[in-house]
């Protein structure tokens, strides 16, 4: 997988990827190849004398799964549900131990659970996959493949969707069937052609978990993919949530103002937000929170706002760095009249060093801070360049910074943090 926005380009608004296809005899070789594998596998295990060869560790194949062409729709539909990706967890797949766990996360009631099991154990004998517990424990398992056995598993879906699509017999599961191998081919294909999803944000130093809506990334909407940025800067400002990053403003009377820019899916000011709640909410202190972004996020960064429980104090609204004036105007804000301003991976096109300089300028207090969070794309050290020139043209001044490693859904990405103030 790759960072879709090493591939941006902001004037030609696209994103394109030369993509490898491979021919139909490019999969028959592999996967005859993966069948003779498995057959040394298991002639390995016969020599072994391994007699019941029903270990719950050890991998399957793809070509352990149901054949296509014999199977029920039942027991495809079955398979085709423990194939379902793992809800998320800062940016890493996990998997529920629990048999009984797996199979409602699963969807898999007692109808498709038999079905499968029977197969297993009377009609197909496999001894890896012959109960229910080693069938929830190895099946999933295959949707987190390598790269090699994803195209072997690409392969055993289109053979689904081509018998179900092409079959004229009336079958009650045939539409649930279409459906469900749709979304797995589709997130076969990486996170830019994924379909909806929630991802979980879990933080050593605090207790109420994040959960994340992610609408499918379509029409260059940036803000609807959770960024890698986002999370460290989160890990970061969350682990550090003492009253020297959270201070009380020097009147009292006034509320500690916060706000996002490019707040997008909203991890950064939402987790901050969650752990304001744990820390403050019994409190007197008094707080307002903007999480901002352009018009076409809004909606589902409301819904994230509403969803994790801090609607009572953050309002999530439109802010467009190239025209604040509606956003100004709306909630008579001053300027600079904030005291924390939160933004994480702003920069991915030339003008927004400026347009996010510009807005530090006119937003942050001459004593409030900057936290700010960049991935370190090779096609964006110019920016980063003048981002620094505007920063200190400006009369700013980086108190903090430091690089970090961070992770996103293509692997490991370097980051910068910095913390930001005017100088003096
Ligand atoms: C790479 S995404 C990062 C989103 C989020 N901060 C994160 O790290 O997950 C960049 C965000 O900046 C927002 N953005 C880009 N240009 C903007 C502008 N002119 N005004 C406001 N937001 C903008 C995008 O809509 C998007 O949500």
């Amino acid at each position: 997988m790759f960072d879709p926005l090493d591939l941006y380009d902001a004037d030609k608004r696209s994103t394109s990827a030369a993509l490898n296809f491979e021919s139909p005899r490019q999969w028959d070789q592999k996967l005859s190849m993966q069948g003779q594998e498995k057959q040394d596998n298991s002639e390995l295990q016969t020599n072994d004398n391994d007699e019941d060869g029903d270990s719950l560790v050890g991998p399957i194949y793809v070509l352990d799964l149901p054949y296509v062409a014999y199977a029920s729709p039942e027991i495809i539909l079955a398979t085709l549900h423990l194939l379902r990706p793992e809800t998320q967890v800062n940016f890493q797949s996990t998997e529920a131990l629990l048999t009984k766990d797996i199979c409602i996360s699963k969807d898999l009631d007692e109808i498709l659970q038999n079905c499968i099991v029977e197969w297993y154990s009377n009609t197909m004998p496999n001894k890896k996959l012959n109960t229910i517990e080693k069938i929830c424990n190895k099946i999933p398992a295959l949707a987190n493949v390598s790269e090699t056995e994803r195209s072997a598993l690409l392969n055993y879906y289109t053979s689904i969707l081509k018998r179900y699509e092409n079959t004229t017999s009336i079958l009650s599961l045939k539409g649930d069937i279409l459906k469900e191998v749709s979304l797995r081919i589709a997130e076969c294909c990486g996170r830019s052609a994924i379909p909806s999803m929630s991802r979980d944000f879990k933080f050593d130093n605090m207790d109420t978990k994040v959960s994340l809506f992610e609408p499918s990334l379509t029409n260059d909407n940036l803000g609807w993919k959770t960024w890698g940025a986002s999370l460290i800067l989160s890990e970061i400002l969350v682990e550090n949530f003492n009253s020297k990053t959270v201070f009380k403003p020097k009147d009292a009377s006034e509320p500690l103002r916060v706000l996002e820019l490019g707040a997008g899916t909203g991890l950064v000011g939402i987790s901050w937000a969650c752990k304001w709640k744990e820390e403050f909410e019994t409190s007197n202190l008094k707080i307002q929170m903007f999480v901002t972004d352009l018009p076409e996020i809004l909606e589902n960064l409301k819904k994230n706002v509403i969803n994790n429980n801090v609607g009572n104090f953050v309002t999530a609204d439109v802010l467009d760095w190239t025209y604040p004036d509606p956003f100004v105007k709306k909630y008579e804000i001053k300027d600079n009249s904030f005291d924390i301003i939160l933004v994480a991976d702003p920069i991915y096109s030339p003008n927004h060093p400026e347009w996010v300089v510009n807005m530090l300028s006119k937003f942050l207090k001459t004593d409030g801070k900057c936290y700010l969070e960049i991935p370190i794309r090779s096609k964006y050290a110019k920016e980063r360049e003048i981002l620094i020139q505007l920063l200190q043209k400006n009369n700013f001044a980086v108190l903090n910074e430091r690089y970090d490693q961070g992770v996103d859904d293509w692997g490991s990405v370097k980051y910068l943090y910095r913390e930001i103030v005017l100088k003096g």
